[in-house]
């Protein structure tokens, strides 16, 4: 799926839409730029998910949990400032193979042999200020069924 995206209120609304078909268990890489929307879509996937605290970057802090509907928890890490994966590696696959975490990561360069094979990944470029091009892929069975549920939604 690509989608070209105007105005950071329509990122959050797409990450909404995607957080809206997520059911648990989901693993999302964002790949992108810095200021190319990874945390504004994040944020909309936490809307989506009826998150009600604030979804803030996790840069300095690596990871943020945020307590969602169903009893889901919405886990989003950011490894730009970490230079040795090491211990949050483990944190991080913790996540991965929990049925009830939706797992979102920012720059997952450095942890790449932790994500699962299958994922949603979704790359992300600013050819202007205000315009972002989106692009969902999905890499596995699970994460296409996700992404048939978005496609689905946004037909409708
Ligand atoms: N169409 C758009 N979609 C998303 N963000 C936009 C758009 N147009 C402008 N922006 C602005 O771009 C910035 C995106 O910031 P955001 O924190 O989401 O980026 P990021 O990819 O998470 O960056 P970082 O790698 O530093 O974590 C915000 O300031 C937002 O207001
Ligand atoms: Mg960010």
């Amino acid at each position: 799926m690509l989608k070209v995206i105007d105005s950071d209120h329509e990122m959050r609304e797409f990450g909404q839409a995607i957080g809206s078909v997520l059911g648990g268990g989901e693993v999302i890489e964002l790949i992108g730029d810095v200021g190319s929307g990874k945390t504004t879509l994040t944020k909309g996937i936490g809307l989506g998910l009826d998150v009600t605290d604030s979804v803030q970057s996790p840069s300095f802090t690596i990871n943020r949990v945020y307590s969602a509907r169903d009893d889901l928890e919405l886990a989003h890490y950011d490894f730009y400032r970490l230079d040795d994966s090491g211990i949050m590696s483990d944190e991080l696959s913790e996540a991965i193979n929990r049925p009830d975490a939706v797992t979102v990561i920012e720059w997952g360069g450095l942890v790449d042999g932790v994500l699962p094979d299958d994922r949603l990944t979704i790359r992300f470029v600013s050819p202007s200020e205000t315009t972002r091009q989106v692009e969902v892929i999905a890499t596995g069975d699970s994460s296409r069924q996700v992404l048939g549920k978005l496609s689905d939604d946004s037909a409708a």
